[in-house]
């Protein structure tokens, strides 16, 4: 029988096996899949493993502070944290076009990745925390076309590391189950998927630290309603949009303003392959464009994406 305790015993034991005394290092990117995927080599090969935590600043509010504080605070792993926003922010400028943001992202997370490994030296392992549905979407030509993805077969072919990668086999509710067995903290093993790129991908059009500032408190809200009315677990992704590309008129008192809307995003998925728009309810749909009107500036109109996938994606770019 399948159950995460069985799994655990048995992935510890093949990879303290498949290592030896090697040592060994993992990409953490405030994901789940990654998370898990570190601690459970940390509790096979505890010292052995070093941990990366490049911080693009495209990350949700508290994101960073909360990945640091498990790592470092609750399991005492040995952690490498980067904090290379202001490298991103200056790659971005002037740039709108999707695939271009990606590229621009994806190139330099891998360069710094590669600067911070070889620091470490001699290691000769490297965990991923690669899923199913991550093989197969990567594995088919057709939606590697649709858009790059920067977490699986982004690093480059002369890196010269043997993979580790214990989540191969298993779907995101198993691999929050394993979270759980391993005392990960609610936040992390209930983090909804979140892109390689982050927020940059979410702001349609150029990349600023203006418009992330907006867009991060709009997120922020949006998450905050839907954990608030429960519906947290029943939701694939939930997140809010800034399209800064355009403005459309609003009134505050007796002044015009002219301001950016923000869309809000809420889908139900199994593997992201495809997806529905979930039916929140009016109540905290209200809940979420009062607040945002109210507490995030510039922004004078919120909206809802009712496109399910296809013919739709997930995300905007
Ligand atoms: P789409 O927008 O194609 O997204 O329906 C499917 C799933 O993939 C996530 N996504 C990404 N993940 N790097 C990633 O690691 C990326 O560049 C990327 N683009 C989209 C998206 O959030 C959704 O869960």
């Amino acid at each position: 029988d399948w159950t995460a305790s069985n799994f655990i015993e048995e992935k510890v034991k093949e990879i303290k096996e498949q290592v030896g005394n090697a040592k060994v290092i993992c990409g953490l990117s405030g994901g789940v899949d990654s998370a898990v995927a570190a601690t459970l080599v940390h509790k096979a090969i505890g010292d052995q493993l070093t941990c990366i935590f490049v911080n693009h600043g495209f990350l949700r509010q508290g994101e960073a502070e909360q990945v640091r504080k498990t790592f470092k605070e609750q399991f005492d792993m040995n952690l490498v944290y980067v904090d290379a926003s202001e490298r991103f922010i200056n790659l971005l400028a002037g740039v709108t076009e999707p695939e271009e943001k990606r590229k621009r992202i994806g190139n330099e997370f891998v360069r710094i990745f590669e600067e911070e490994a070889a620091k470490i030296g001699d290691a000769r392992y490297l965990v991923q925390g690669t899923l199913y549905s991550d093989v197969i979407e990567s594995g088919t030509k057709e939606a590697a076309k649709i858009k790059t993805h920067h977490n699986v077969g982004g690093l480059p072919e002369d890196m010269e590391f043997e993979l580790i990668e214990p989540l191969r086999n298993l779907f995101k509710d198993e691999v929050r189950a394993i979270g759980k067995a391993l005392g990960l903290p609610d936040e992390i093993v209930w983090r909804q998927p979140f892109p390689g790129p982050g927020l940059a991908i979410r702001i349609i059009g150029e990349v600023t630290r203006e418009n992330l500032e907006i867009l991060r408190k709009a997120d922020a809200i949006v998450n905050q309603e839907i954990r608030a009315a429960g519906l947290n677990k029943d939701i694939w992704q939930s997140f809010a949009i800034l399209p800064a590309n355009l403005r459309s008129v609003g009134v505050m008192g007796d002044e015009r303003t002219y301001a950016y809307p923000i869309v809000i995003r809420a889908v139900k998925s199994e593997d992201a392959m495809t997806a529905d728009w979930v039916r929140l309810p009016y109540e905290v749909l209200e809940r979420i464009s009062t607040r945002i009107t109210n507490e995030v500036e510039h922004v004078n109109r919120v909206v809802y994406d009712i496109t399910s996938k296809p013919p739709a994606t997930i995300e905007w770019e």
